[in-house]
Parts: structure tokens; C-alpha cells; sequence
């Protein structure tokens, strides 16, 4: 492959939104940033230069990082943040994997402006597996807060309560319809298509707390990848993406030259704890029409619209996370590991924890087995390579500590301990990874991502895993295979994976304000003892804490 140079200026930069300007932090002065674009096998080096007042740091979500962890970007876990002032080069490579994936700022909540899209291209003169588009376009999913991000998650920690939601949903930056303050309706995203041609539309979630769903008013969409792995192509209508996840459909421009489609970026909202920005964001799907580019133009047509699915349409979110399903052809086999070494049960889900100063003496905590991982001040990658002691344990618990029960009726497990521990795993283990969502206050979903991995999913079902029915209807031939999966309000989803990249990984939920309460743990995946199986030396301008 080749080597492709990228340049990330952080700066400030003012921007105007829902009637309003202010400053928010930018990849060179772009919301959302850049689109960084490379081909499998290439090898990327992103210099960051941190022109702002506070650390930063940036992931390459879902790249593999084999061997790289020191690229991987998250702060505290593989690197001490870039400070002010300072810069760092991530150098990485790009092996296996091809499709769209998303990068974004892996500090505090400063990922809400700090975001863009990673297009890995197929090695030069591979096809993809599918029809040749004739255009490909990035469609960003986001959100928009009037203030400050930073500012409302600190307020609702120090209350000990769920967060303030944003003002609006965004798509390639902008909300479309919500936008009061413009006259026209359409104010927004366009998106130009010719009539009779295909389009590849590279869909990314970026928002901070919302699973999204995303229609185009009078088309279907044929999905061919999601998280950079090819899938079975299937026809539907409305995809979900929970934030961390990317989904490339085929979009066929089969209908009325001159015509305008409604595009909806609107939440799935299953959470009866945090209030909800119900709220749809816009774009539109525009047949321009060129080939008469000589007349005047035409009066606008009028616009179809599409009413975006209800609030909870739990059978709309089945009914494309059902059919995902791995391509599995000869040239991408789906390589899941058919024996497991580790069988793991990871509880996922919200607590409370007394708290002298919040309103009603608790505060809201989340946890992996009962444990509120707390963050290091040193980087846990470094603490494990240079063997630093105090840092973290390697004690994290491989199956729930107490009783769990989803349904509420169970043991009462709301309290959580605070840690800073690490589950170990030996090279090239298989793992097995049943995430079960306790709703210890109430059930809620969770798209829970792991750093340094695709899994397949092999399983999911509603209520409490059962380690004697569960399994029988796992698919241990084509399930699909992604790096950020739903975790089922009130049920749970099992993952497999081989743990043949050495390294220090984060999983969390992919809900910011979840993984503010704690709801993250981290793997250390050991050297092997073979060439090329174990982690590389740390750059020389690795930042230091
Ligand atoms: Cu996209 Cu650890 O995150």
C-alpha cells in the first residue's frame, strides 16, 4: 500500500446553527471535519496539532490498530493526551478491512464537534462486491447543543443526574426542517443525484447519546457494509445505527427527474431514564436536472416526505439488525472462531451510588460487573508496557459478582465499586462475550464498543441470558461482523473474537454520557510469543502525562 499524510489542525472556530454562533473546537475549522480517505493496506500518518486550550486526543474507531495500540487514540487508556501547544503523529495501517468508518476526539465530550469519516477504499483494482456506484457520498449523523457540551456534563455530575439533551439532530452538519430561523423548509444537506443512476451512501452515526434512525422518503436502500466489513446485500427501508456505527447502502435514483426526497435522521430512544431530543433532523435527496441546464430552471418540485419511524419502534430497529449478516463469500470469509477458550458474562447497565452533595443524596453510576471503571492518570497501554506498577489491577471479573435480573425483580444490584481493572487474556484466545443489560434502575440499551477488534455477533434475545437455552440458536456460520453493537434494553447479545492483537483495548458504551458514568472496562490482550505477535515500540513523540 501506499503512504497517505494527513494534517489535523485543532482550532477553534465560530459557527453558526439554530439561529446561533458560537465557538466549537474543529478539525481544521471543518463541522464535521474532514473526511480522511486510503485504501486497504495503506498505512496513514495523521499529524494532530493541538492549537486549543485543553488536551486532546483523537481514535480512528474501528481500525484494528494490530500491533499499533499506541495509534488507537483513546485518552488515558493508550496514550497521555496531546496538550496544548503540542502535536503527535498517529501511524497506523490499514489491514483487512475496507468500507467506512468514523474518527472522532476520545476525551471528555469534545467528540460532539470533533468528528468526520474514515473511508477505506479496496486495494487499487479490487472491485467491491457489489454493483459499481456511480457516486459515492458521506453522510454524517450528529447532534447540535446551543451550549457548551463540557459544560452540561459537568453540571450533571455534579447533580448526580442524567444530562440536559442537545437542541437538535444533524446530518453532514446541518438540522434541516429544525432549523427555525431560515425561511425554507429545505434548509439543509443536499444531496444531487441523477435520475437512473446508483449511489453509495456512506451513513455514519457520530452523535454522542442517540441511536438513529435514517430513511429516504420513496426509496429503499441495499445494504452492503456495515464497520468495515462486507454484508449479505438486503433491501429495507429505514437502517438504525447506534453512535460508533457505519452503514454503506446502494441507493438506486429510480424516480421522478426533477424531484425532491425528504432524507430523516431521527432517534430510536428506547431509554426511559434520560429525556429524549425527539426531534428529526432533514436533508434533501435532489434529482437535479442537468440535462436541460440550458433552459431556465424549473419551479421547484414539491417535496416527498416520509414520517420517520415512531419513538421505540423496537420491530423497525429489529427488522434491519435481524438481517445483518456477514457477505461470507469465498474472497471475505467470515473467520469465527468455533471453539471459545474464555466464555465470558459482562452485566451492562446504569446504578446509584450514594453521594452527599446530589440531589436526593444519590448520584446515577454505570458499570461492567458491578465495576465503575475509573479513569488513570497515566496511560494504561504505557503502564503495561514499561511494566509500571499502581496503575491498574488485572483483576476485572469474568462473570457478574452478584445476581442479576433485568426484569427488576431480582436482587437489587444498584450499587457499583469504583476500579481501575483490566480482564487479561492470552495471545490468540478465543473469546466468547455475553453482554447482558441489567437495568438496574430500568432497562435501557447500550451500544457497547471494543477498541482493537471486529467480533461477530452470534446471538441476541430479551430477558436474562440462559447459558442452557441461549446458545442453541447461535450463528456460528454468517453473523455479521462489526466493532460497536446494541446490547438490547432488557436482554443481551453475545460477541465472539480472537484475541490476536496484543495491546490494552477500551470497551465501552457508546453513549457519552454513559461512559462518563463509568460504564467502560478494558482488555490487555498479551504479547504471543511468535514474530509479529507482539506489540510494536511506542513512537517517539508519544505524548507524556
Ligand atoms: Cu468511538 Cu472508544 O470510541
Amino acid at each position: 500500500g501506499l503512504t497517505r499524510h494527513y494534517k489535523f489542525n485543532v482550532v477553534m472556530r465560530n459557527v453558526t446553527r439554530l439561529c446561533s454562533t458560537k465557538p466549537i473546537v474543529t478539525v481544521n475549522g471543518q463541522f464535521p471535519g474532514p473526511t480522511l480517505y486510503a485504501r486497504e493496506d495503506d498505512t496513514v500518518l495523521v499529524k494532530v496539532v493541538n492549537h486549543i486550550g485543553h488536551d486532546v486526543t483523537i481514535h480512528w474507531h474501528g481500525v484494528r490498530q494490530l500491533r499499533t495500540g499506541w495509534a488507537d487514540g483513546p485518552a488515558y487508556v493508550t496514550q497521555c493526551p496531546i496538550q496544548p501547544g503540542r502535536s503527535y503523529v498517529y501511524n497506523f495501517t490499514l489491514t483487512g478491512q475496507r468500507g467506512t468508518l468514523l474518527w472522532h476526539a476520545h476525551i471528555t465530550w469534545m467528540r460532539s464537534t470533533v468528528h468526520g469519516a474514515l473511508v477505506i477504499l479496496p486495494k487499487l483494482g479490487v472491485p467491491y462486491p457489489f454493483t459499481q456506484p456511480h457516486q459515492e457520498h458521506v453522510i454524517v449523523l450528529a447532534e447540535w447543543w446551543k451550549s457548551d457540551p463540557e459544560a452540561v456534563i459537568r453540571e450533571a455530575m455534579k447533580a448526580g443526574r442524567p444530562p440536559n439533551v442537545s437542541d437538535a439532530h444533524v446530518i453532514n452538519g446541518h438540522a434541516g426542517a429544525l432549523s427555525t430561523c431560515s425561511s425554507s423548509s429545505l434548509d439543509g444537506f443536499t444531496l444531487a443525484v441523477e435520475k437512473g443512476k446508483k449511489y453509495l451512501l456512506r451513513v455514519i452515526n457520530a452523535a454522542l447519546n442517540e441511536d438513529l434512525f435514517f430513511k429516504v422518503a420513496g426509496h429503499r436502500m441495499t445494504v452492503v457494509e456495515v464497520d468495515a466489513a462486507y454484508t449479505k446485500p438486503f433491501s429495507i427501508d429505514t437502517i438504525l445505527l447506534a453512535p460508533g456505527q457505519t452503514t454503506n447502502v446502494l441507493l438506486n435514483a429510480d424516480k421522478t427527474a426533477g424531484g425532491r426526497y425528504l432524507l430523516t435522521a431521527s432517534p430510536f430512544a428506547d431509554s426511559p431514564l434520560v429525556a429524549v431530543d425527539n426531534r428529526t433532523a432533514t436533508a434533501t435527496l435532489h434529482y437535479a436536472d442537468i440535462v436541460s441546464s440550458s433552459a431556465a430552471p424549473a419551479a421547484a418540485s414539491a417535496l416527498t416526505t416520509t414520517n420517520p419511524p415512531p419513538m421505540n419502534a423496537t420491530h423497525v430497529a429489529a427488522a434491519f439488525s435481524d438481517a445483518l449478516r456477514s457477505l461470507n463469500s469465498q474472497a471475505y470469509p467470515a473467520r469465527v472462531p468455533a471453539t471459545v477458550d474464555r466464555s465470558l458474562l459482562f452485566t451492562v447497565g446504569l446504578g446509584a451510588n450514594p453521594c452527599a452533595n446530589c440531589i436526593n443524596g444519590s448520584r446515577v453510576v454505570a458499570g461492567v460487573n458491578n465495576v465503575t471503571f475509573v479513569m488513570p492518570t497515566t496511560a494504561l497501554l504505557q503502564a503495561h508496557y514499561y511494566n509500571l506498577s499502581g496503575v491498574f489491577t488485572d483483576d476485572f471479573p469474568g462473570r457478574p459478582p452478584v445476581a442479576f435480573n433485568y426484569t427488576g425483580s431480582g436482587p437489587r444490584n444498584v450499587a457499583t465499586e469504583q476500579g481501575t481493572r483490566l480482564y487479561r487474556l492470552p495471545y490468540n484466545a478465543t473469546v466468547g462475550l455475553v453482554l447482558q443489560d441489567t437495568g438496574i434502575i430500568g432497562p435501557e440499551s447500550h451500544p457497547l464498543h471494543l477498541h482493537g477488534y471486529n467480533f461477530f455477533v452470534i446471538g441476541k434475545g430479551s430477558g436474562n441470558y440462559d447459558p442452557k437455552t441461549s446458545p442453541a440458536g447461535f450463528n456460528l456460520v454468517d453473523p455479521v461482523e462489526r466493532n460497536t453493537v446494541s446490547v438490547p434494553s432488557g436482554g443481551w447479545t453475545a460477541i465472539r473474537f480472537r484475541a490476536d492483537n496484543p495491546g490494552v483495548w477500551f470497551m465501552h458504551c457508546h453513549f457519552e454520557v454513559h461512559m462518563t458514568w463509568g460504564l467502560k472496562m478494558a482488555f490487555i490482550v498479551d504479547d504471543g510469543e511468535g514474530p509479529e505477535q507482539s506489540i510494536l515500540p511506542p513512537p517517539k513523540d508519544l505524548p507524556a502525562c
